[in-house]
């Protein structure tokens, strides 16, 4: 089905994994491809309610994008290129459905940005994080300059982006860039642990706190406005009428994600 992706369901969480191993999970031009023919199957598929992007093997999530496609690229060319990663990671950011980043190793350039593209992430013990681009004369294109700061801030990010330095995971919990730290063998159980809960939950309402977050950092949108537009679909639904009234029912929600 992809050329650089294994897929896999599971109580309907998707792992989506990345798998170049040999390039550490570079991302290149197949790989972005693949992204794209997953999301469209994340969007319409029923059975899919979350996902995991993990890296394969035991050193990488994703080391960045793969800088063999770099040598003889045009400006124009490259433009193009940053296009088009940044309209996948927002399909991402913007997916109704939670998308987590399972970090198992490095997360360098494409693979920060990849990660912070997610939802939220977890990360193993041995992960490192970091926007090496100054070190090959340039700067990130995934929208890491801009996610960066909004996941540690201005001077943090600025610290990373212009050295280039590499932080651990526990120096990206300390930072806020992940919510958990486990080992390596915990990563992908725990991540499932996590999504099976959010699955529990009523979809609609999920979908609508990915979207009324989101709005926090698109000058497009007001997102307190969305907020209370938000919460009156909220009251439209089934879903709200069966939270209701199971709480008052002392039993336990059933969702159908209407
Ligand atoms: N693009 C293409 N290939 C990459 C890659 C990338 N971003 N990152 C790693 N690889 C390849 C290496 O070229 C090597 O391939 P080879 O065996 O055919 O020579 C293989 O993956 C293993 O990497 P290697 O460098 O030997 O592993 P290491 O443990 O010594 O170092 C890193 C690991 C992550 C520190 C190092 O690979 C690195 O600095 N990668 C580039 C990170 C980067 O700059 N990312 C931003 C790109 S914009």
């Amino acid at each position: 089905m992809y050329q650089t992706l294994l897929s896999s369901i599971e109580n309907n969480v998707l792992t989506l994994t990345i798998n170049r191993p040999e390039k550490l999970n570079a991302l290149n031009k197949n790989v972005f491809t693949d992204l794209d023919n997953a999301l469209n199957n994340i969007e319409t598929n029923s059975e899919i309610k979350s996902v995991i992007i993990t890296g394969a093997g035991p050193k990488a999530f994703v080391a960045g994008a793969d800088i063999s496609e770099f040598s003889d690229y045009t400006k124009d060319q490259a433009v193009a290129m940053a296009q088009r990663g940044q309209d996948i990671f927002f399909r991402i950011e913007r997916c109704n459905k939670p998308i987590i980043a399972a970090v198992n190793g490095f997360a360098l350039g494409g693979g920060c940005e990849l990660s912070m593209a997610c939802h939220f992430r977890i990360a193993s013990e041995n992960a490192k994080f970091g926007q090496p681009e100054v070190n090959l004369g340039l700067i990130p294109g995934y929208g890491g300059t801009q996610r960066l700061v909004q996941l540690i801030g201005k001077g943090r990010a600025l610290e990373l982006l212009m050295s280039g330095n590499m932080i651990d995971a526990n120096t990206a919990l300390q930072y806020g860039l992940v919510n958990y730290v486990v080992k390596q063998e915990e990563l992908l159980t725990t991540a499932r642990s996590v999504l099976e809960t959010i699955n529990s939950k009523a979809p609609l309402a999920v979908a609508a706190c990915i979207q009324t977050a989101n709005a926090v950092y698109d000058e497009s949108k007001n997102g307190f406005e969305l907020e209370i537009k938000e919460f009156g679909n909220c009251f439209a639904t089934d879903d709200m009428k069966e939270g209701v009234s199971a709480f008052l029912g002392k039993r336990k929600a059933s969702f159908k994600g209407r």
